[in-house]
């Protein structure tokens, strides 16, 4: 067979190329114009060929050539729109899974704690963070220049640029202005709770955050006792710890109750054994209470010959610690996703 007859024969070969799938389709590219392909080949070959021919059998190569891949190229593209085509159209194909977002475990708890008081009446009141001394001390029957302002650590907001002096706008420390902002807005009977976040100007570490979260409750009507307090905190312990769980009321000192105390509730890990986790002694401190101090109903005008009231507050953080055993508090704000998925289904 001359040159020129291999040639006639591999474009009728060319022309009827036909590959069901990739793989033929390579196979096919490999056969005619890879390396060592029919048609490169005959390209070799060319060299030899005498000059009086070479006009004509070159044409013809390069005819050959361009035909095989335009074939080649038409298949590939062909198979790749009706792959396209036939996954457009797979309605059977699972989607890509949808990642939902889960709640952060700060406001899991804080929706418990709220759902639990709620259920013996309380409801939510919110108000700023952004707020002023009168609200979240003054009203609160802290003294003037009352050590307690440093005590939690308040961050004070300068009015003025390069003023050097507190002002009294400051991020609240604690809500019980939301409390003070309630006594002065509603009548008694009050009964609400304040949840949000507070700020301390505290160094972060493990254990400390420049800010957190509390939930404060707040309770004012005719002979409200502290039998009544006490009650109402041994509800919110079982609800939320279970109902093995017992309750300690230690005298304590707030500006703004009087009597004071802290709470503790037996620790659930020991069993009020006594365990690392409670460094001991069986308990855990939980919150602050106490009677709401007269001269607070006064400046809030409430009359405190008629009414008396009960407040207590405790931090979020704290009660996820103790439900959910996170060692360092620093996770809750990080909004690390592997951190915060696993709390939803707790
Ligand atoms: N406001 C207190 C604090 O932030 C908590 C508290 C509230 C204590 C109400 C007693 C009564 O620490």
């Amino acid at each position: 067979m001359t040159l020129k007859d291999r040639v006639q024969d591999l474009l009728g070969q060319v022309a009827g190329m036909q590959a069901q799938n990739a793989e033929e389709l390579e196979a096919l590219r490999i056969k005619y114009l890879s390396k060592k392909g029919e048609i490169t080949a005959l390209f070799n070959e060319f060299r030899t060929v005498p000059s009086d021919q070479k006009r004509e059998l070159g044409q013809m190569l390069n005819q050959l050539r361009q035909q095989a891949e335009g074939r080649l190229s038409e298949m590939r593209e062909a198979m790749e729109s009706q792959i396209a085509k036939a996954e457009r159209l797979d309605l059977t194909r699972t989607p890509d899974p949808i990642q939902l977002g889960t709640r952060h475990p700060l406001s899991l708890v804080r929706e418990e704690i709220v759902d639990i008081f709620s259920r013996i009446g309380f409801t939510v009141a919110e108000g700023p963070e952004v707020e002023d001394d009168k609200h979240v001390y003054g009203m609160l029957n802290f003294a003037p220049e009352h050590p307690a302002r440093d005590m939690q650590d308040t961050f004070f907001i300068e009015k003025e640029l390069g003023l050097q002096k507190p002002t009294d706008v400051l991020l609240r420390s604690h809500t019980s202005s939301v409390q003070t902002r309630v006594m002065t807005s509603q009548k008694p009977p009050i009964r609400v709770l304040c949840p949000g976040r507070v700020y301390r100007n505290e160094a972060i570490s493990a254990r400390a955050h420049c800010f957190f979260h509390q939930v404060e409750g707040l309770y004012i009507d005719k002979n409200v006792s502290f039998a009544d307090l006490k009650e109402a905190l041994l509800y919110f312990a079982k609800e939320m710890f279970g109902p093995e769980t017992q309750i300690r009321l230690r005298p304590s000192y707030f500006p703004f109750t009087e009597p004071s105390a802290e709470m503790d509730i037996s620790c659930d890990l020991c069993g009020g054994k006594g365990c690392s986790f409670c460094k001991g002694t069986g308990w855990v401190e939980i919150l602050g209470c106490g009677m709401v101090d007269p001269n607070v109903l006064e400046a809030c005008g409430i009359d405190s010959k008629v009414y008396t009231g009960y407040a207590f507050g405790m931090g979020v953080e704290r009660i996820a610690n103790l439900k959910y055993r996170v060692k360092d508090l620093r996770l809750f704000s990080e909004n690390d996703v592997r951190f915060l998925r696993q709390f939803e289904s707790c």
